[in-house]
């Protein structure tokens, strides 16, 4: 129904770089507050988790109301997000530690919100090594998809280092995570699903095999 050119695509790139666009406005308009580099940080944070769950969400409204076209936006969208974790650790990194690597890894190993996080991050980042269709044809369809499903593991990485930073409200981890697990609870689900609906068959081949071996 809609050409991966067609205006839905380029609806769906500005909508993802849109809050680059706000964050760099109001940096420059001093709209970021008293303390911008943690703001700007964790906008960068929170609209890279929620991309990354919008990703998550993509096969479960394909599969379950038939909209086929959201898959063509699911590289597109899964990139925007690690681009936005990847500015989120950069911000922290170089501006809101200034490169100082012992200091960082005293938060790495003291702090378990930032081992989490950087857990993810790390995960994170051969994903997006490996999105370009030369590395999805290195790779080969079958590892690249085995690879790719660290983002079920990823997701929730993200949601407990928002648990864990949260101080006292846990309105909006709470509601990461609720959606976070309703998307993995979907997959799971199919999972299941299609296992027992293969069980059938595959154990009659085996018998089938053992038949005529005997
Ligand atoms: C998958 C990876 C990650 C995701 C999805 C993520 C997401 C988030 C989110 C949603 C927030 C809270 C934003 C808010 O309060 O509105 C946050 C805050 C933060 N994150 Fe991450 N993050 C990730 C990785 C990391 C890593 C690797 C580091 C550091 C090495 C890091 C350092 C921080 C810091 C310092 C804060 C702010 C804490 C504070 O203000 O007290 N994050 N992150």
């Amino acid at each position: 129904m809609f050409a991966r050119s067609s205006l839905v695509y380029w609806i769906v790139w500005l909508g993802c770089a849109s809050p680059v666009g706000f964050v760099a406005y109001w940096l420059v308009t001093d709209h970021l507050g008293a303390n911008p580099i943690n703001t700007g940080m964790r906008f960068l944070g929170v609209w890279g988790l929620r991309f990354l769950v919008i990703g998550l969400a993509l096969r479960p409204l394909r599969d379950l109301l038939g909209w086929a076209w959201v898959m063509r936006y699911r590289r597109t969208i899964g990139l925007f997000g690690l681009f936005y974790v990847f500015a989120h650790v950069s911000t922290y990194v170089g501006l809101d530690r200034f490169f100082d690597l012992p200091a960082i890894w005293a938060d790495i190993v003291k702090r378990p919100y930032i081992t989490l996080g950087m857990l993810g991050f790390l995960m994170l980042m051969p994903l997006g090594i490996t999105s370009t269709n030369d590395m999805i044809k290195r790779l080969g369809p079958r590892n690249w998809r085995r690879l790719h499903k660290l983002v079920y593991v990823i997701v929730p990485l993200g949601v407990l280092h928002y648990f864990l930073l949260v101080k006292s409200d846990v309105t909006w981890p709470l509601f990461y995570a609720v959606l976070t697990f309703t998307f993995l609870g979907v997959r799971v689900w199919q999972a299941y699903g299609r296992r027992h609906r293969t069980e059938g068959p595959r154990s009659v081949a085996v018998n089938l095999n053992s038949e005529s071996t005997t």
